[in-house]
């Protein structure tokens, strides 16, 4: 086969995002049009004005990643894009561009599940990384612990059963007065902390399951700081946020490794916004040594939302003959796996 060029669209949540990757593993261009500073101001992402930014970036993000990755329309093979989950709205916009784009062309057009993108953010860090393998999945939205048998082909082992971890750091952020999103601000606050200095709940669940709970935890953080508050007691937020962290990594190493040797996966995989947590990197990491597992961890400006992870999703799902016709729609509740 030529060489296969993907124009991958991303727009599911807070970042407008395009890149060219060619053959599923080279990253010609991977821009992202980050829209933090705006919904900062509002403590968390604001649906409807998400939509709205992306309208006013897309158009110029697209022509920043041909520009970059020096090719033009003519040279892309097909485009690829996120279509669930997300916020609707987010997703339409990335969505409609992206349909345009290949109706206009005369180019495929290839749906992309944006947690299959989180996964695949691996095949760029490492071009000889290939399942099967045990991929821990943790953003801002979703916690899953997946076994990733061939590309297309994904059993979920965990999930989540209340806030995803990501969710977690951002509200304990919010708790401690920093402002959105939480999870990089923990992750240096923690630099300064004691991570065992308040002993915050561990909770692994039943002990056969793979399946995680954080809510419990959350809401130990904000008892403590209500019960420090109300005798008007000192707390060291760099405690609260290490210790938080503390808690959260251990159940994360925990369950990985146990899903590793379960399977009989000598390769584990991390995914998603958290994964950029270097507490949470460098824990595994030392668990993996220990274990004889060989890790993988995406760079991590492809921990975060981005379409080189898209494209490269995109890519596996056009060499299996994967296509979307214009009546392809945005879902914002795709299950990881769930074929549309
Ligand atoms: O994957 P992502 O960019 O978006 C979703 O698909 O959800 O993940 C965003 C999440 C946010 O909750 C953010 O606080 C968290 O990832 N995050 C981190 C770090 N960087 C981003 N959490 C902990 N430590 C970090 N360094
Ligand atoms: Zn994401």
């Amino acid at each position: 086969m030529d060489n296969v060029l993907i124009l991958a669209i991303e727009s599911s949540c807070d970042e407008t995002s395009a890149s060219v990757v060619k053959n599923g593993r080279e990253v010609l261009s991977n821009i992202i049009a980050s829209q933090i500073e705006t919904h900062k101001l509002f403590g968390g992402v604001v649906p409807e004005i998400a939509s709205r930014q992306h309208i006013l970036a897309i158009d110029s993000v697209v022509s920043q990643a041909l520009e970059q990755a020096k090719v033009t329309f003519d040279d892309i093979t097909a485009i690829a894009v996120t279509y669930g989950p997300g916020l609707v709205g987010a997703l339409l916009v990335g969505l409609s561009h992206a349909k345009a784009l290949a109706f206009a062309l005369g180019k495929p057009l290839i749906p992309v599940h944006h947690i299959e993108g989180h996964i695949a953010a691996n095949y760029i860090q490492d071009i000889s990384w290939q399942p099967p393998f045990v991929c821990l999945v943790v953003s801002g939205g979703h916690t899953h612990l997946v076994y990733i048998r061939d590309y297309d082909d994904f059993e979920i082992l965990g999930r989540t059963r209340d806030d995803a971890a990501g969710e977690a750091y951002d509200k304990v952020a919010r708790v401690l007065d920093l402002p959105y999103p939480g999870g990089p601000r923990i992750d240096k606050l923690s630099d300064e902390g004691d991570p065992f200095a308040i002993d915050f709940p561990r909770v692994t669940l039943e002990s056969d399951t793979y399946d995680f709970s954080f809510s419990g935890l959350k809401s130990a953080v904000l008892n403590y700081m209500n019960k420090a508050k109300m005798k008007d007691e000192p707390v060291n937020n760099a405690d609260v946020a290490a210790s938080f962290q503390q808690a959260v990594v251990e159940v994360l190493v925990q369950k990985a490794i146990k899903a590793c040797k379960a399977y009989g996966s000598d390769k584990l995989a991390l995914a998603g916004g958290v994964s950029a947590n270097r507490h949470l990197r460098a824990a595994m990491q030392a668990a993996c040594d220990e274990n004889g597992i060989k890790m993988c961890v995406p760079a991590p400006v492809l921990c975060t939302d981005n379409a080189a992870m898209i494209g490269s999703a995109g890519y596996y799902e056009y060499i299996k003959g994967k296509r979307a016709d214009m009546s392809l729609n945005a879902y914002p509740g795709l299950k990881l796996g769930e074929r549309v």
